[in-house]
């Protein structure tokens, strides 16, 4: 198949990173869980190559990651690998920035995912197979209904390379930057009018998987790019340092209802006083109010710049062939076929 069909394939085949994992968590959209422990400062930073110590905030949850002179080292050595970790801690809105060098090797998944309890997830995927883009995603409580959400923006070399990629999250918009180029922009309307808008409490999750392992399943290896040949290990993504500024910084985050939505999060101890300027990279001269005593959160009406207002789709040019259409593998094929009658 000529590889310019790919994306078509991969937007519908996208798959959230949690199908990559086994999940046992407390959804709080059906029950009362604990309270999230927040990352009560408003900056964060980890630099990779400084050894050990360097995951000090790190919960590692799945196989070992090792600090290297490039930085934290997720390799693959054999099949079933998938080293991981994440913050131990979650940050409500926010700026991360990652300088990571994606794993070569078909198949391969270097991804940076913020995550939450009621799986609202924002990606970057660096997809092995293709050494000269990556994908940008998003899900909103765990609707997996792929509908053209994911985009591929050209980057040079990312598995040759290191690269600056970043989100800028607010709960108006999400940026996608690639060295500080914008690469996206989705607005919370452009997202099924809020409802797939990702918009509670996150924590960032950096690791290694197949998507081409042959157990993946039919669509996820399409999408992987093809079969991972495990004789071509280790497959190596490094991460050499993060920078997280979080626009709401508290002692934790509590849901104070079952809607998922974000002014239902209660804040504890929140400090935000000390920022009240969720955009401060965006350039959009918005004043976001916080009531730091209860769960109300107040969005006032800014007037975002045009630019700003609009969702943008880099690259893909995907979306309008396959609006509608769903992940399932039928639908897999069926764009296959669209796209060979076009
Ligand atoms: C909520 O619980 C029901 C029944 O236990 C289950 O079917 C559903 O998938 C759950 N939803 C979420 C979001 O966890
Ligand atoms: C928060 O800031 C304090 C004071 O600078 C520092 O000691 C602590 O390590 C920081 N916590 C995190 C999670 O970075
Ligand atoms: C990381 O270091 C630990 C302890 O030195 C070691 O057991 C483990 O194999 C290393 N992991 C990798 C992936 O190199
Ligand atoms: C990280 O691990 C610690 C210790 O197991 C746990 O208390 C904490 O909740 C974890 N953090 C996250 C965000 O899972
Ligand atoms: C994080 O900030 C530090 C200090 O400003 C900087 O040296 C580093 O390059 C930054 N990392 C990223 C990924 O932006
Ligand atoms: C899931 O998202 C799709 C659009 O991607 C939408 O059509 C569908 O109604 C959503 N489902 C739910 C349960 O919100
Ligand atoms: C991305 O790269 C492809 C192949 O090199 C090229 O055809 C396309 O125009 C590029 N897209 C953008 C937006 O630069
Ligand atoms: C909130 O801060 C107060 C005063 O610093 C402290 O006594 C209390 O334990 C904190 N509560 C939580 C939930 O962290
Ligand atoms: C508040 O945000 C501004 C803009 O990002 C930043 O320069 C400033 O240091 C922040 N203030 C605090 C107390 O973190
Ligand atoms: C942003 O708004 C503040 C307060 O309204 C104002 O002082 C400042 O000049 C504005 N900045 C820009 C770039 O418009
Ligand atoms: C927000 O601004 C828009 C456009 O200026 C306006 O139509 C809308 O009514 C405003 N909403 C509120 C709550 O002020
Ligand atoms: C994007 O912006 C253009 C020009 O400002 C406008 O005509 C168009 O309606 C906007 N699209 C959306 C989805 O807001």
């Amino acid at each position: 198949m000529p590889s310019y069909m790919r994306p078509i394939i991969a937007a519908l085949a996208a798959v959230p990173y949690t199908a990559a994992q086994t999940f046992t968590k407390c959804n709080p959209l059906n029950t009362t869980c604990p309270p999230d422990p927040g990352l009560a400062n408003y900056t964060f930073h980890t630099d990779f190559t400084t050894g050990d110590s360097a995951f000090d905030y790190w919960n590692t949850t799945s196989g070992s990651v090792n600090s290297t002179q490039q930085g934290a080292a997720f390799v693959i050595n054999k099949q079933g690998d998938s080293p991981t970790i994440q913050t131990d801690f979650y940050f409500f809105f926010g700026h991360v920035d990652v300088r990571m060098k994606v794993a070569s090797g078909t198949g391969i998944i270097s991804s940076i995912v913020f995550l939450s309890d009621d799986l609202d997830e924002i990606d970057w995927e660096g997809i092995g197979t293709y050494n000269y883009e990556i994908e940008t995603n998003y899900f909103g409580k765990d609707n997996t209904t792929s509908y053209a959400r994911a985009t591929y923006p050209n980057v040079t070399t990312p598995c040759d390379e290191f690269h600056i990629y970043s989100i800028d999250w607010t709960h108006e918009q999400i940026q996608w930057f690639v060295d500080g180029d914008l690469k996206r922009t989705l607005a919370y309307e452009d997202a099924l009018n809020g409802q797939n808008f990702p918009q509670t409490p996150m924590v960032l999750r950096l690791g290694i998987w197949a998507g081409g392992d042959p157990s993946a399943g039919e669509g996820t290896v399409e999408w992987a790019g093809g079969e991972t040949d495990f004789s071509d290990a280790p497959f190596t993504m490094y991460v050499e340092s993060v920078n997280i500024t979080n626009y709401y910084p508290a002692e934790s985050y509590t849901y104070g209802d079952t809607t998922g939505a974000y002014a239902s999060i209660v804040k504890s101890n929140s400090s935000s006083t000390s920022n009240s300027s969720e955009t401060a990279s965006t350039k959009k001269n918005g004043t976001t109010t916080l009531d730091t005593n209860s769960a109300s959160y107040t969005g006032s009406n800014t007037s975002s710049s045009a630019a700003s207002a609009n969702s943008s789709v880099a690259t893909s040019t995907a979306g309008s062939v396959v609006a509608g259409l769903t992940m399932s593998p039928v639908a897999v094929m069926s764009a296959a076929v669209l796209y060979l009658f076009m």
